[in-house]
């Protein structure tokens, strides 16, 4: 990062936990992330590590109570999240971040027109006339590759297929011309083939507009070709952070170790994810010391008894583990 570059996404010890009647979920235990303008990001890690709820604090999309968020920085854009009002909140998203989720149905009315939809974001947000907006509705779906995409203006949500509405969230959330966007597992939903491709698109897209990604996955796979950096997490914690390639070729941390290991092989013809042995830990009552250290085929005395610090491993890569080799 050059020194004069505001990140567009900058999250330093976070942590959100969850009030219930029984007790504290700890969902995220101290997450520090970056993200630099166009630049993309991968967050992977098994379900309930902390991803989805990291991403959310960041856009305050988090109810609170529920939710008690600390942090010694959240910030989008340079703007402090955590002292943001709600009219600054609500700027924020869209025009400087946007989502889109695994399911396209969550944001989309099914009572709508998909094209009455996009039409009105881009009105929210911009003070462009409804011919306008619709004409710039039409080139977004086209821009997602959506074909005839006059005529799926025009179409409710539920006469699309998974994959088309999938594109048309994606050009949904373009339309407000966001800095960053935010994928939260957007194509766990689709097959195989389609999943291949609605990937493809959103790097495109992201080269294309000049956006950083935050790709959330439970699935190294995905990460592969899409992002250029990877946070994995586990247990609400940062366990390694490094360039793609590296956590591929050259992976720290034993859970990323053992999430490389559960991937599908070419090799042995696997054809799906094995699951890494253990379960992952209990947010009510997280694990002491190293949170993966139950299930670590490495671990000792000390990281049952003592956090491992996110440590400066090479140039641009941490890992938090007191058993790196
Ligand atoms: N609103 C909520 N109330 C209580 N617990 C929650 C809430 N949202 C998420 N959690 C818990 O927080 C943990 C992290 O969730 P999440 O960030 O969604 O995981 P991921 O996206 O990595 O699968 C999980 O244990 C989940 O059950
Ligand atoms: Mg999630």
């Amino acid at each position: 990062m050059s020194a004069s570059a505001t990140p567009l996404v900058e999250i330093r010890e976070l942590t959100v936990s969850f009030a219930q009647h029984d007790g504290l979920v700890q969902a995220v235990r101290g997450v520090t992330l970056h993200v630099d303008p166009g630049e993309s990001l991968g967050i992977v890690g098994e379900s309930g590590s902390g991803k989805s709820v990291s991403c959310m604090a960041v856009l305050r999309l988090l109810r609170s109570p529920p939710a008690r968020i600390t942090a010694t920085k959240l910030a989008l854009a340079g703007v402090d999240m955590m002292q943001a009002d709600k009219k600054q909140i609500t700027g924020m998203r869209g025009r400087v971040a946007a989502m889109i989720f695994q399911d396209p149905m969550t944001a989309f009315d099914p009572v709508f027109t998909i094209g009455h939809q996009i039409i009105e974001t881009i009105r929210v947000h911009r003070n462009v006339s409804k011919k306008a907006a619709r004409a710039e509705a039409q080139d977004l779906l086209e821009r997602v590759k959506i074909r005839n995409a006059a005529a799926i203006l025009d179409s409710y949500p539920h006469q699309l297929s998974g994959g088309m509405l999938q594109r048309a969230m994606i050009a949904m959330a373009l339309s407000c011309q966001p800095q960053i966007l935010f994928a939260d597992e957007p194509t766990t939903a689709l097959d195989v083939t389609v999943q291949a491709q609605i990937l493809q698109l959103i790097k495109e897209l992201q080269q294309e507009f000049g956006m950083g990604l935050i790709m959330v996955t439970h699935d190294l796979g995905v990460v592969a070709e899409t992002v250029d950096r990877v946070v994995v997490m586990y247990g609400g914690k940062v366990m390694e952070q490094a360039p793609v390639q590296d956590i591929f070729d050259s992976p720290a941390h034993p859970y990323t170790k053992a999430l490389l290991g559960a991937m599908p092989g070419q090799a042995d013809g696997r054809a799906r994810l094995t699951e890494i042995p253990g379960a992952s830990p209990n947010p009510a009552a997280p694990p002491t010391g190293c949170p993966f250290h139950p299930r670590c085929p490495v671990a000792d005395a000390q990281c049952a008894a003592e956090v491992p610090p996110l440590i400066s491993v090479a140039d641009g890569r941490q890992a938090a583990c007191w058993r790196l080799t």
